[in-house]
Order: C-alpha cells, then sequence, then structure tokens
C-alpha cells in the first residue's frame, strides 16, 4: 500500500515509517519538520535499505497537499502531525486549535476530495482525563483536563461525524497510553527540545549528564508508592499496533476506537529503578509538589485492540528503559549534530 504518514518524521512517525518498510509496503513522510529533523530520513535509510520520500508542508497548507496527492495515489494515511505538550496547550490554546484541529480539518477534506478513504488517527489516553475507575476500556467517559486533549476529542469526533456522512470512509481512532523507548538499534529516538516534558526523557537525560536529577512531581498520591502511576508502552509495540490497525480495518468501514497500552502501571519510582538498572548507574531524584493537573494513577484496558486486531505489547518496562538508554548514550545530543536540523521557538 501507498501510505502518507503525516509528522512522519517526528518520534513515533519514524518508527511507524521503519515498520511499514519492514513490512513491504510504501510511506511516504509529510512533515513540516516544526518538531523534527530530515536527518531521521537517513537513518531510516540506513535502518530499512529504502529511503522513503519526505515532503516538506505542512497539513495547512492545502495547496501542497493536493499537489502530492495528485501526483500519488495514496491507499491510506496514518495522520500522526499535531503538537502534544500539555502545558504549551495550555499557554496558547489557539496554536493547538490551528495546527491540530485545523489541520485535520484541511487534511480530512483533501483526503477526501482525492479519493483517500482511510485513515489511522493518533489519539491520546489524555481524552479520558481524570478517570473514574481503572482500567479504561474505550467505553469510558472522555473529559480531557487540558486543551492538547480537548483537539484530540474534537478531532476524533470530526472524523466520527465524517465517517457518518460518508459511510465508506474507514477510520481507525488510537488511543496511545505512554510511548517511550526508542528503535532497539539506538538510531531512532524521542528527541526532545528544550527540558523534556515527560518522564523517561528526562530521566535518560539525567543519567547521560544533561540534567542533575529527577524532579518527581509527588510522592503523596493514593499509590502504593505514592508516585503517579501510568502505562508505559514500548514504542516498537505502539507502532507494531497501527500496522496491526492498517491490516484489519483497511477497507473496513465505519470508525473502530482502540486503546493502545500494555494493561500493566508502572509508578515514578518503577520507571527510576528500571532505568538505573538499563543504565548501570544511580539516578539522582528530588521530590516536589505535584504537578498542576496530573492525576494519580490510570492504565489501559487493551483486551479490545487483541482481540479485534490481534495485537498485544510485548515488551517490558526493562525493554523500555534498555532501548530508550542505548538511543540516549548514542545521540547525547539527539539528531543536533545533523546540519538540517530545524530549531523552533
Ligand atoms: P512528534 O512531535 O515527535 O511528531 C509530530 C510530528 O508532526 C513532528 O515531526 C512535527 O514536525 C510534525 N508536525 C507538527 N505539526 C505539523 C503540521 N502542521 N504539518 C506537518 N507536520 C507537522 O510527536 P510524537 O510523539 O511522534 O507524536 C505523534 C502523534 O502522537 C501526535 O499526534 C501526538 O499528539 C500523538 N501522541 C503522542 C504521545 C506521546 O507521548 N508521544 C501520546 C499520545 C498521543
Ligand atoms: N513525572 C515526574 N517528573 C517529570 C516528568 C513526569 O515525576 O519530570 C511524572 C508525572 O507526574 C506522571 C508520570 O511521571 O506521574 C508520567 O508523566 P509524563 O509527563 O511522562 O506523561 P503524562 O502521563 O503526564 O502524559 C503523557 C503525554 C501526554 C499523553 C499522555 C497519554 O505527555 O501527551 O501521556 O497518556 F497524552
Amino acid at each position: 500500500m501507498n501510505i502518507l504518514l503525516t509528522g512522519g518524521a517526528g518520534y513515533i512517525g519514524s518508527l511507524a515509517c521503519v515498520r511499514l518498510i519492514e513490512a513491504g509496503e510504501r510511506p511516504v513522510i509529510y512533515d513540516n519538520l516544526s518538531n523534527s529533523s530530515a536527518a531521521v530520513v537517513d537513518r531510516i535509510a540506513a535502518l530499512t535499505g529504502v529511503r522513503p520520500e519526505l515532503v516538506e508542508g505542512d497539513i495547512r497548507d492545502r495547496a501542497r497537499l493536493d499537489e502530492l496527492l495528485k501526483r500519488s495515489p495514496f491507499d491510506a494515511a496514518i495522520h500522526f502531525a499535531g503538537s502534544k505538550a500539555v502545558g504549551e496547550s495550555t499557554r496558547d490554546p489557539l496554536l493547538y486549535y490551528d495546527n491540530n484541529v485545523h489541520g485535520s480539518r484541511v487534511l480530512l477534506s483533501a483526503l477526501h476530495d482525492a479519493g483517500v478513504r482511510s485513515i489511522v488517527f493518533s489519539s491520546s489516553a489524555t481524552v479520558y482525563g481524570d478517570p473514574d475507575t481503572v482500567p479504561l476500556d474505550e467505553q469510558a467517559p472522555t473529559r480531557p483536563a487540558n486543551t492538547y486533549g480537548r483537539t484530540k476529542l474534537v478531532i476524533e469526533n470530526m472524523l466520527r461525524d465524517l465517517a457518518v456522512a460518508a459511510p465508506d470512509w474507514s477510520v481507525t481512532l488510537l488511543r496511545y497510553f505512554n510511548p517511550v523507548g526508542a528503535h532497539p538499534s539506538g538510531q531512532l529516538g524521542e528527541d526532545p527540545q528544550g527540558p523534556p516534558n515527560n518522564l523517561v526523557p528526562y530521566i535518560a537525560q539525567v543519567a547521560v549528564g544533561r540534567r542533575p536529577h529527577l524532579t518527581v512531581f509527588g510522592d503523596d498520591y493514593a499509590t502504593p508508592d505514592g508516585t503517579g502511576v501510568r502505562d508505559y508502552i514500548h514504542v516498537m509495540d505502539l507502532v507494531d499496533g497501527h500496522i496491526a490497525a492498517l491490516r484489519r480495518r483497511h477497507g473496513q468501514p465505519g470508525v473502530r476506537t482502540y486503546n493502545l497500552g500494555t494493561g500493566r502501571g508502572h509508578s515514578v519510582m518503577e520507571v527510576l529503578q528500571a532505568f538505573e538498572r538499563a543504565a548501570g548507574r544511580s539516578i539522582a531524584h528530588v521530590v516536589a509538589p505535584r504537578r498542576p493537573g496530573d492525576v494519580a494513577r490510570y492504565w489501559a484496558d487493551p483486551a479490545l485492540a487483541a482481540r479485534d486486531l490481534d495485537w498485544r505489547a510485548v515488551r517490558s518496562l526493562d525493554d523500555m528503559c534498555r532501548d530508550a538508554w542505548r538511543w540516549q548514550k548514542d545521540n547525547p545530543d539527539g539528531y543536533a549534530a545533523a546540519p538540517d536540523r530545524i530549531r523552533t521557538a
């Protein structure tokens, strides 16, 4: 299949690109490089022996999308492109409604007019907000607690409405829990700009000496050790979930929503200890008050994806930390050494 990967130069998209090539598909990356580097294409080529085409463009640029869709017939799109920082979404909500919601709207119109009727969308467990009970299945109420999460829910609903109006659309909404880790080669991974917002990249930068210590946000939650509990999923398991979704859902009309998680929760302290084992060194931490907006604990019920997509996460927390550490130690400054690094403000 010819597959359009919006945001395919990013953390998850670049790894999905590797897996798609390995599965014999033909991905084309469409990315404005606002949070990524063109250097990933070299790395993908070195890993797979195939250099995917990278089209530099914005999902809000209808003319550019039309040009691409006219010259390359696509069977399906995987839509990763978007902004994803919770704190930034609270400070600059209009940016998130513009890039995520408006961007997705322009993309969907362009796909629809070009006759593409199959999409896999990167949604997030953040659409659930503070859960009443865990584990979370796909029927749990959606009441996102921040702007970023609300934009994801708006896009989900836009896709649902589109599939009602145009029943030949095949829409798969994948709600990611907490993707971490890297390609096992250490060649592709997460490259946050500025101080990482997320736990594992932060721990990794402390371990490699770029930051003095991890700040643990709260140790007084109602969890076994008092620190927050999340469902961390190896990013390679996550991208395998996309391949499974494409295989099972392509050509099947209607909307399906799946959690992509392991079904297990781990606390901040458990992750820190697993990373210490992976890196073979102790990692300094200090405890600080809770981070506003955080919830105590949640993890997925991934049974529906297992049943419908025949997909399960198989990698352990130790695998996630081992691969995150290999990536960090081999690329202490991420892709920064690459001459074409695009930096955003
Ligand atoms: P990322 O920032 O590494 O990748 C997103 C890519 O989209 C980047 O390469 C960026 O340059 C590109 N992009 C952004 N706006 C664009 C635009 N207007 N036009 C074209 N390209 C644009 O993020 P990621 O971690 O790989 O996340 C991919 C998707 O998964 C996002 O939609 C994100 O919201 C979602 N998601 C991520 C997580 C996570 O923890 N990483 C969790 C849940 C959901
Ligand atoms: N944490 C720390 N110190 C840090 C960073 C995080 O103690 O420096 C803690 C948090 O308080 C939380 C846990 O580590 O208990 C995980 O925090 P992350 O920021 O790594 O992840 P979140 O669960 O807050 O959110 C992430 C992404 C969202 C996505 C969500 C999906 O940031 O975009 O997972 O579940 F939607």
